[in-house]
């Protein structure tokens, strides 16, 4: 997994901003593309006062910045990023110095697909997917237990100068209806989406367990939307011929958009009665 190849995470790059806010700091993972680059968008449009992209490339980070702000005529959005490799992580807390910056939602949606049946699936891509896909949401959401914890024995100020208690904590995890229906060449992928369920529902109670002790606290929720297919950059690699297969067995007869998974998203951060939502977004696949 991580080997000599560590790399450095560069610290974030952002500057936050006093704004009218349901959201204070949002990392989101896999902020610059796909799913989560809409995320990010729609994090920014409403209102959120940090929204914190983490992205292998930082000139990939900037670009969705660029387009963000392009597209949302925000020019001052919010938007700052972090340059990291999920691969290379040995020592979340060390490597990534984002545990330094109080945030208040997370967005795991960094994912990696598997190509290939498990006969030619190397033990190092079987690593490399539970890292990527299970383990770094895992270390992630440990941090925000963490920042829930610390907030409720001594609240922070928001360092824009809002010192507006966050409604809730919340964790969106991203997760694939392949989690629960087989496909030829998934099974790390499937098992690796499966656990981010089955973690998030343990996450709910143990963030529950916290405010307990600490009962001013605002309430700690973990949600999880599970996307059928989606027309992101992941699913490119497919031929023409899946694609058509694919497309045939969805009940709407066509992939979901990202800003549709992204307005699950943001329904699932808004609705403070959404705690272990399991939300299906797949356009009638898990019906088949
Ligand atoms: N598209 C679908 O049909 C579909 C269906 C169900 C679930 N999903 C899930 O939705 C999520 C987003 O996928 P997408 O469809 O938007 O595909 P995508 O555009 O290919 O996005 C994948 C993202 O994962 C990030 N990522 C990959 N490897 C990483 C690593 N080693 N370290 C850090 N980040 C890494 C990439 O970040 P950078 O490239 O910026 O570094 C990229 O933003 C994934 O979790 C995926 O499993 C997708």
């Amino acid at each position: 997994m991580a080997g000599s190849n560590q790399r450095s995470c560069k610290e974030y790059q952002g500057r936050p901003m006093p704004s009218k806010v349901y959201r204070n700091r949002c990392p989101c993972s896999a902020g610059a593309s796909g799913i989560g680059y809409q995320i990010s968008k729609q994090l920014v449009l409403n209102g959120a006062s940090a929204v914190v992209i983490v992205s292998r490339t930082a000139a990939k980070a900037q670009q969705a910045i660029n387009d963000i702000r392009k597209e949302t005529g925000l020019e001052d959005a919010p938007l700052g990023f972090v340059e990291c490799d999920f691969k290379y992580l040995t020592n979340l807390t060390q490597g990534w110095k984002i545990s330094k910056h109080q945030f208040d939602t997370l967005i795991n949606c960094a994912g990696i697909t598997q190509t290939q049946g498990l006969l030619t699936t190397s033990p190092a891509t079987v690593s490399e997917i539970l890292k990527v896909n299970l383990e770094v949401p895992i270390e992630l959401s440990r941090q925000m237990l963490k920042q829930y914890f610390m907030y409720g024995k001594s609240p922070w100020n928001d360092s824009t100068g809002d010192s507006r208690r966050p409604s809730s904590f919340c964790v969106i995890n991203i997760s694939s209806l392949l989690a629960e229906r087989g496909g030829y060449g998934t099974s790390i992928y499937s098992t690796s989406k499966a656990g981010l369920t089955a973690f998030t529902r343990t996450l709910a109670l143990e963030g529950a367990a916290i405010r307990d002790k600490f009962p001013a606290l605002p309430p700690f929720r973990a949600n999880v939307v599970v996307p059928g297919y989606v027309d992101t950059p992941m699913i490119e690699k497919f031929s023409n011929a899946q694609k058509d297969k694919l497309v045939a067995e969805i009940p709407l007869r066509r992939y979901g958009k990202a800003e549709e998974v992204a307005d699950a998203v943001m329904f699932l951060l808004k609705n403070e009665y959404a705690n272990n939502t399991v939300l299906n977004l797949d356009g009638g696949l898990s019906a088949t």
